[in-house]
């Protein structure tokens, strides 16, 4: 089964690029840059995924993987990641092995994952120390998202190094905007996740209440999913709460992450946010329940 839907890509020139973190959104990613004509050479902290991306690749411009990040790095014209969290990316982009100490001057790193404002600042000024240029690019979109090259790509940094890397970047999705200096991709996400927290919660007291009644929760999801309650959310988490389907989709540990992120950030800029505050413990009930990998639509479980 292939990891990718199929895409037509706009046609830009051919890039050098590295991919460092082949996950459920990094495998896809790399593999959209792939198809779309570019050059591709993987690092995964597991060689097995890479080896096996290489395979499922082989009929692209000459896959190849690496076993370090400053290998993967060397002579790329773009280092895309993907990785955990803020120390996950601190181990592949920094120290002798990282890849800052493989890249070329004016060679630009696009992070892709969702990690703190704070170590974009960090490492997009230790980029620029050495003559390299940084990009935070969270995603949005999910895995599905990557799947099909449609993420929502959220951009800080440079305007000219955004202008260089969009392009590629379009290879895996449908937006890829510049939202500000650096570390404004990383707050943009946290708008997402802010957005994402109280909705999640309402839908689940929506679809538990409803249940409760008594209703035909299906029917009542698809009538009101055309009027004022639509969101994301109900068109696409919906019919599998009412099932009582999480295993799939975006994992609560991984919302606790971004939760935990938003929170230390509220506190440094002054903002208050009772409800996101809230669903974060209730989340953390939900990993007390074994729902760690569950989706972040398991919230309902609480109600039940
Ligand atoms: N999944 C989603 O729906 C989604 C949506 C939007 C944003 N995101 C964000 O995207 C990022 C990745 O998510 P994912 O779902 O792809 O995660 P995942 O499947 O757990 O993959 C994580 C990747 O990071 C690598 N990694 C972790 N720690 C590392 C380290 N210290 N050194 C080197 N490599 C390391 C892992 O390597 P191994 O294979 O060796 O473990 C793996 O390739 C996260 O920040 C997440 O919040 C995810």
């Amino acid at each position: 089964m292939s990891s990718t839907n199929p895409k037509t890509y706009a046609p830009v020139p051919s890039k050098k690029v590295a991919f460092l973190g082949l996950g459920v959104m990094g495998y896809p990613m790399a593999a959209h840059l792939a198809l779309a004509g570019h050059q591709v050479t993987v690092y995964n902290r597991t060689t097995t995924k890479s080896i096996a991306w290489c395979a499922e690749y082989a009929s692209t411009s000459a896959p190849k993987h690496a076993e370090t990040p400053r290998l993967a790095a060397i002579g790329a014209d773009i280092v895309f990641c993907c990785v955990g969290n803020d120390d996950d990316l601190r181990s592949v982009t920094l120290g002798a092995d990282g890849a800052f100490a493989g890249m070329a001057p004016g060679a630009i790193f696009v992070d892709h994952t969702t990690a703190s404002a704070q170590i974009a600042r960090e490492l997009d000024s230790a980029a620029r120390t050495l003559g390299l240029r940084f990009i935070d690019a969270p995603v949005s979109g999910g895995q599905a998202g990557a799947q099909n090259g449609m993420l929502t790509v959220m951009c800080g940094g440079d305007q000219a190094a955004f202008d260089a890397i969009a392009p590629t970047a379009m290879a895996f999705s449908r937006a890829c905007t510049r939202v500000g200096d650096s570390g404004a991709g990383q707050l943009a996400k946290m708008v997402n996740q802010i957005c994402i927290a109280g909705l999640v919660q309402g839908l689940s007291e929506a679809v538990a209440f409803g249940q409760h009644a008594g209703l035909d929760m299906l029917q009542v999801l698809e009538v009101i999913g055309k009027g004022a309650a639509q969101s994301w959310q109900l068109d696409n988490r919906g019919k599998t709460m009412v099932a009582g389907q999480f295993e799939f989709g975006f994992a609560v540990d991984w919302m606790r992450k971004d939760l935990g992120l938003v929170l230390d950030e509220a506190k440094r800029n002054g903002s208050r946010l009772p409800v996101t505050a809230l669903v974060d413990q209730f989340y953390a009930d939900v990993q007390q329940m074994g729902g760690q990998r569950w989706d972040t639509s398991s919230l309902i479980k609480r109600l039940k």
